[in-house]
């Protein structure tokens, strides 16, 4: 097949097959060029694939971030990567859903320390920051109604060998590579092993925060004492923290903690840590 979903055999110097053992995923599908790699997941986890099936693109030629942004990054650059799983689920877990894309963005910033020993920082709710800059993000889509048939397709991109060039002058000073940061080439082939091996630990079932999380949540996230705006730019208050059900929590002049569970927020000062793009191409 040469179409623009090209399987590739190999990956990062050695047989897909082997990483495939490696991961012990039951599936792992390497593509040269595809949409998404989330839609190739979706449509696999609607055929009735396994937990587990992970796909991997070296380039995608429609990548989405959040609220529908665009997320591009040049061939091979980029681990862009998707993991179809499914949570145990069982009736009333539904009003717990929420806190999945949290789970998956502390499994990918703990991939990351892991592959790299840094220390990132978590942006509400799922965005991987390393130094004040966007480095990494997640997109968690699914179908997450109790039953045999739910889902969860879990896409992360992280940028690992882009160069100030791949990114657009708008975004170079606020989103950021492995490379451009540590000045070194983190293999894409270790970095992916832990992603994975991750998400699957992370997000074996649907639940609330646990204690470790919202420790963990605490300790990295970026957006706590610092004065948040909207996606308008009104200022909204004080970041407060990550609650157990994954919401922001945020002090208003008032005094009142205001609960934000689907929102664009970024800090006031704009040093990074408030990257309100998606991508390194949005
Ligand atoms: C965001 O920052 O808003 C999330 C970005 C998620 C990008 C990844 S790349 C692999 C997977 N396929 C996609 O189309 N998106 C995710």
């Amino acid at each position: 097949m040469n179409g623009p979903d090209e399987r590739l055999d190999a990956w990062e110097g050695r047989p897909v097959s082997a990483w495939a053992r490696d991961w012990d995923v039951p599936e792992l599908i390497v593509l040269r060029r595809t949409a998404s790699t989330n839609d190739v997941a979706r449509a696999l986890a609607e055929r009735g694939a396994p937990s587990g099936t992970t796909i991997i693109a070296e380039e995608q030629s429609a990548g989405r971030g959040r609220h529908g942004r665009v997320w591009r990054a040049p061939y091979g650059r980029a681990l862009l990567l998707s993991m179809l799983l499914r949570p145990r689920l069982r009736g009333g877990d539904e009003a717990r859903t929420g806190t999945l894309p949290l789970r998956a963005g502390l499994a990918a910033a703990r991939a990351i320390d892991d592959t790299t020993g840094e220390d990132t920082r978590i942006k509400w709710p799922n965005d991987v920051l390393l130094r004040g800059r966007k480095l990494a993000g997640v997109l968690c889509e699914g179908s997450l109604a109790a039953g045999p048939d739910a889902f969860l397709v879990v896409g992360v991109g992280v940028n690992v060998l882009l160069e100030a060039a791949d990114f657009p002058p708008e975004l170079r000073t606020r989103a950021t590579s492995l490379r451009l940061a540590l000045g070194r080439d983190v293999p894409r082939g270790a970095l992916a092993g832990a992603v994975v091996a991750r998400l699957r630990r992370s997000l074996a079932e649907v639940r609330d925060l646990d204690d470790e999380e919202i420790a963990e949540l605490a300790r990295r996230d970026a957006l706590r004492g610092r004065a948040l705006l909207d996606e308008a730019g009104d200022e909204i208050g004080i970041g407060a923290g990550i609650a157990r059900d994954g919401s922001l929590q945020v002090r208003l002049s008032s005094g009142i903690v205001r609960r934000l569970v689907e929102a664009t927020v970024r800090a006031r000062e704009d040093d990074g840590t408030g990257v309100p793009l998606a991508g390194p191409e949005s």
